[in-house]
């Protein structure tokens, strides 16, 4: 058979493959978003900004550690373990708004000749203050912004520094003000942190986000059970790769409420090529994997990409085909066989 074909639609935009490298510290400088275009992804989401003094201060105090699957912290060498769950507090870019408004420019252009997309990314403090910055981008040529308005450090960071909207009427009035605000595609990246995430993203479609990212990840606190103190000192978000079945229910649950047509981007729990084709399975249109790639390194991109083709090739088809093809099949609690006493070859053994 011929090379399966990787390439995916989100919108008008076509992207080579579906996986986004997403937003964070690993690609806040010009050698991480280089080395994530080179390692093949189909776009790159150059670590998000605000207009704030506190945003950029929040990156002062930012800390990390690697979990393994025992709650045990594991050494920062690139080579996390199985089942390795991340718990930091981030904060954002650094540099002035024109120095990463020029990157975005230059990375933008590099990735064109990569068949590729450097993506702006805003997590807004203050709405007004936002419009402004996103007619800046768009005038300085960037050709994709993403808005995130879930930030899952919005109610821990300093006051001011990031909004975190739960409110769907808030999510269709701020999407609708950058829609007015400029034309270039906006992708509206929602929190993980709400029990209607699938209402979150239909506000966002209403408001004419041209897709919806689904979903950040959550706030966490874990105690320290030698020094019986939070770990990291605060609480902190989390994610890991237990967080994929959480993310394609919402994915599943959106793709349900809007239809098929309504373009949306999975983050939070991707750790494999595999991984991609379940998030595309679960109605996904591309994939944003961040926390694999700061903590494997860029390589792992390519690793995902060999082995989602190796899957494609395997069930001889294309990544578009993947689209929803789970999603569509879930059925109701009540459409299951009827197994009278089946529950009770799950019992443990009492010993009686
Ligand atoms: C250290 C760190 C920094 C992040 N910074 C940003 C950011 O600046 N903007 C953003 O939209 N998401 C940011 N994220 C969220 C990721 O882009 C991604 O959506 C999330 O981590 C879930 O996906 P994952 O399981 O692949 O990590 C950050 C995540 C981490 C771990």
């Amino acid at each position: 058979m011929a090379a399966p074909d990787l390439a995916t639609s989100i919108g008008t935009t076509t992207l080579k493959n579906p996986l986004i490298c997403g937003a964070g510290e690993h690609v806040m400088l010009e050698d991480g978003l280089r080395a994530a275009l080179n390692a093949g992804a189909g776009a790159v989401i150059v670590k998000s900004i605000n207009e704030t003094r506190a945003g950029k201060e929040q990156l002062q105090r930012t800390d990390y550690t690697l979990l393994d699957t025992s709650w045990q912290p594991h050494p920062w060498d690139f080579h996390p373990p199985e089942g390795a769950s991340l718990l930091c507090r981030s904060g954002l870019a650094q540099q002035s708004f024109e120095d990463w408004l020029d990157l975005v420019v230059r990375m933008d252009r590099e990735a064109q000749v990569r068949d590729a997309y450097a993506i702006a990314s805003l997590i807004p403090a203050d709405i007004d203050n936002g419009l402004d910055l996103a007619r800046q981008i768009e005038q300085a040529g960037v050709r994709i912004l993403e808005v995130n308005v879930g930030a899952p450090h919005g109610e821990e960071a300093m006051k001011g520094a990031i909004l975190l909207e739960r409110d769907a009427g808030r999510v269709q009035h701020i999407t609708a003000a950058f829609r007015k605000a400029v034309k270039i595609p906006i992708w509206i990246k929602l929190t993980g942190q709400s029990s209607a995430i699938d209402s979150l993203a239909m506000a966002a479609r209403e408001g004419g986000a041209d897709a919806v990212t689904i979903m950040g990840r959550f706030m966490g606190f874990l105690p320290d059970t030698e020094t019986q103190a939070p770990m990291l000192g605060s609480r902190g978000a989390i994610g890991g790769p237990w967080a994929l079945p959480l993310t394609c229910h919402w994915i599943a649950k959106a793709r349900e409420k809007m239809g098929p047509d309504m373009p949306i981007i999975a983050t939070n729990g991707a750790r494999s090529g595999l991984d991609i084709a379940r998030f595309l399975l679960a109605g996904a249109s591309a994939v944003q994997m961040a926390s694999a790639i700061f903590t494997s390194g860029f390589p792992v991109i390519q690793e995902c990409l060999t082995e989602f083709t190796d899957y494609l090739t395997r069930k001889n088809m294309n990544a578009r085909d993947l689209i929803g093809v789970a999603a569509d099949k879930i059925e109701a609690y009540e459409k299951q066989p009827l197994r009278p006493d089946h529950w009770k070859t799950f019992l443990p053994d009492t010993g009686i």
